[in-house]
């Protein structure tokens, strides 16, 4: 009797509708810096994922993971020299404003907690999130992440924002008038909650805004969007899940690379480098009065092996200097990219912000009508000639390229000649 393939056993125990990428999935036994092993020792380019933010295994956070694993670990209720170094280090790289941060395990449980944190201090309940976003999986997080969660299951707290789409609605207007327009659509937000008898408690945005397709965000934008939801009583909570970190390349914090300071910022992801670490900073008046009327605890989060996995990720940040390494790197890679646009008519239009990218698939440059099968196909192509990227976006027609930050030139060349290569054969 032949014996079920790993695939098939998956299958058995995780159901078969556990997520996986790509037609052909892949079994991967091993990681280092940018790149992945599968089973048949076959080498893999990472060029998607960023919770390996400063590389698979660093050998410098798995050695401090190990130190402190080895040494103690328990949790937040008590007095611990590792998780306060790491939650003032942090903090500092923040606005002096947001002053306080509260550890939990997941983006998810982030979102959760500073939605509760933002109805409880404004006594308020509506949350405005964009109309094509992903903030998590708890009920409440759920609810407002509109990717996934269709109209009819929303209830009367969630307001959705159209996504924005520089690339096909700027229709010749400056930076200045397509930031008042999309801000506009805030106060809609606000006007149809208030119809309903319902007011803001926040606007939670991700400031990548990465399952929106990473649009160009115009200059201004996010400003005036927290003016408008905090005069209506709401706060700006900004997810940078995505976004932080040094994603961007000129900043720690996407909002900050936007030009606004929020109440309330969630990250996760790349902040443990794959081990579970997330957490909410907020205004310590925020924190004063949500922690003062109920007790919230998180028992693994924020714990000491945590807190040292996340103080040796700034570190490697800091020493490798990885922001500079995104803006160098990331442009390298925008202008490499934009030459391939040049040359297969396909590409409609290339995004770079730091070391994240969207290359957005058209089937007419005029029309730019999504070229949502051919994009499926080349992601599929690409992880077989052996670069890992996927798809985002409403039409599901554009690359998300995010990799690890360590991100080097001659990575970015394997990049793009393997997508030429795709292209070329499409
Ligand atoms: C912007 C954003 N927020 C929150 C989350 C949820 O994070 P987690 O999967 O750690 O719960 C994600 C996950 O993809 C995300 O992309």
């Amino acid at each position: 009797m032949t014996q079920p393939s790993l695939l098939e056993r998956r299958f058995r125990v995780l159901g078969r509708h556990s997520p996986l990428f790509y037609e052909r999935p892949l079994h991967l036994v091993r990681g280092e810096g940018v790149w992945l092993f599968d089973a048949d020792g076959k080498r893999y380019l990472d060029a998607y994922n960023n919770v390996p933010h400063v590389g698979h295994c660093h050998p410098h956070v798995v050695e401090a993971l190990c130190r402190q694993a080895g040494t103690l670990n328990t949790h937040t209720r008590y007095i611990d020299e590792t998780v306060v170094a790491y939650a003032e280090r942090l903090l500092a790289t923040f606005d002096p404003s947001l002053a306080n941060i509260m550890f939990v395990c997941t983006g998810s449980e982030a979102n959760e907690l500073a939605i509760r944190m933002a109805r409880e201090c404004t006594g308020n309940m509506g949350i405005i999130s964009t109309a094509f976003s992903y903030h998590g999986n708890t009920a409440a997080v759920y609810e407002i992440s509109t990717l996934f969660n269709p109209p009819d299951k929303r209830g009367p707290n969630v307001e959705p924002i159209p996504v924005f789409d520089p690339y096909r609605d700027r229709n010749g207007r400056s930076d200045e008038e397509l930031s008042d327009a999309y801000a506009a659509d805030v106060k809609k937000a606000v006007d149809a909650f208030a119809a309903r008898g319902v007011k803001p408690a926040g606007l939670l945005l991700c400031t990548a805004f990465s399952s929106e397709g990473l649009p160009t965000v115009p200059k201004g934008y996010l400003a005036k969007a927290a003016k408008i939801v905090r005069d209506a009583g709401g706060l700006l909570i900004a997810d940078e899940v995505q976004g932080g970190f040094g994603r961007f390349g000129t900043h720690m914090w996407g909002h900050a690379a936007l030009g606004a300071v929020p109440d309330i910022v969630t990250m996760g992801k790349p902040m443990g480098n794959g081990h579970p670490l997330a957490g909410v900073v907020a205004r310590a008046d925020l924190v004063e009065a949500f922690t003062s009327r109920t007790m919230y605890f998180n028992t693994f989060g924020g714990n000491p092996v945590s807190a040292a996995v996340g103080n040796a990720v700034l570190d490697v940040i800091e020493r490798e200097q990885l922001l500079d390494n995104a803006r160098t790197v990331g442009a390298y890679v925008t202008g490499r990219m934009t030459g391939l646009q040049n040359k297969h008519a396909i590409i409609g239009d290339v995004r770079g912000h730091g070391m994240f990218f969207a290359v957005e698939m058209v089937t007419d440059r005029k029309t730019k009508a999504p070229a949502t099968a051919e994009t499926k196909r080349i992601i599929n192509a690409m992880r077989d000639r052996g670069v890992l990227i996927s798809r985002i976006g409403i039409h599901d027609n554009i690359l998300k390229i995010r990799p690890p930050m360590p991100f080097t030139q001659a990575n970015a060349d394997l990049l793009t000649a393997t997508l030429d290569d795709v292209l070329a054969g499409l």
